[in-house]
């Protein structure tokens, strides 16, 4: 559990401004993407081993749930930020895919981390997903797209990690069309107490272990959960995307909320 002086101690009342959560510490504002991106540097060789292994292979089971709810269809141009390894991507020109050799969804995987995004390239030419991709190393804050441009905008497990949530949704509201779909998958909080306990021992304590392990990193690690924490709960990341000026947001809790879907249209 964080305990109210971990919490006082980073991003409390009367916390300043020019700093940002960073985990559970607090950083200059100005060196917080410079910190996650080293931080993805170093886990992007392992960063699909160690996702099977910390969640069970659940992650999985998650991200299918999220692009089935977004229900991608041929010809669409989705943007899927913070798309590292492209686990999102591939489910979504799979999903939206006619036939065998149809017509899909095309899907731009934007990353502000250059060696996730030649992990997710490599595995694209392995899967032999070579039309309906594209790469882009940029950043959620600003996004290198024109206004309404884009169908659908998903994020899975990236927003935590931006320096300014509340800017990174308001580039989402501006890139996505009228109509347009905003799909999120992030970690949450655990809606039954006695989950919430184990949960919090497993992911403070034994994934920074197995992240030693698997990763031969236990710091990452132990930024990457203390994160989880520091993100705003299902109902106060909902009025976050609202106050972005995007409509009728809602959340579906997966795993008793150890994750949720959040949703919402640009009108
Ligand atoms: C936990 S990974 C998620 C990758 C992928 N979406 C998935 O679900 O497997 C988080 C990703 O967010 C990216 N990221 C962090 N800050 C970002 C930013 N400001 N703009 C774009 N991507 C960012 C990291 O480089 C990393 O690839």
């Amino acid at each position: 559990m964080v305990t109210d002086a971990e919490h006082m101690a980073s991003g409390g009342p009367g916390a300043p401004e020019d700093t940002v959560d960073f985990g559970f510490r607090r950083v200059a504002r100005t060196e917080k993407a410079g910190m996650v991106r080293d931080v993805f540097d170093s886990v992007a060789r392992s960063y699909d081993v160690m996702n099977d292994a910390m969640s069970g292979g659940l992650h999985r089971l998650w991200k299918d749930t999220m692009v089935s709810k977004l229900s991608p269809r041929p010809g669409q141009h989705v943007l899927d930020v913070a798309g590292g390894t492209g686990d999102i991507a591939f489910r979504i020109v799979n999903r939206s895919r006619k036939g065998e050799d149809g017509a899909a969804a095309h899907v731009t995987v934007l990353d502000i981390n250059q060696s996730m995004l030649s992990v997710g390239r490599d595995r694209a030419l392995d899967r032999g997903l070579l039309d309906g991709l594209d790469w882009v190393c940029g950043d959620a804050m600003n996004l290198p797209l024109p206004d309404r441009s884009v169908d659908a905008y998903t994020i899975a497990f990236g927003i935590r990690n931006v320096t300014d949530i509340a800017q990174a949704l308001r580039e989402a509201r501006r890139v996505l069309k009228p109509g347009g779909r905003f799909v999120c998958l992030e970690f949450s909080r655990v809606v039954l107490p006695t989950l919430r306990r184990l949960y919090d021992g497993y992911s403070l304590h034994v994934v920074p272990r197995i992240g030693r392990v698997i990763a031969g990193d236990a710091d990452s690690y132990h930024y990457l959960v203390e994160s989880i924490r520091r993100f705003p709960d299902q109902q106060a990341f909902t009025t976050m995307i609202e106050d972005a000026g995007l409509s009728q947001a809602r959340h579906l809790d997966l795993s008793a909320g150890i994750v949720a879907i959040h949703t919402a249209w640009r009108i």
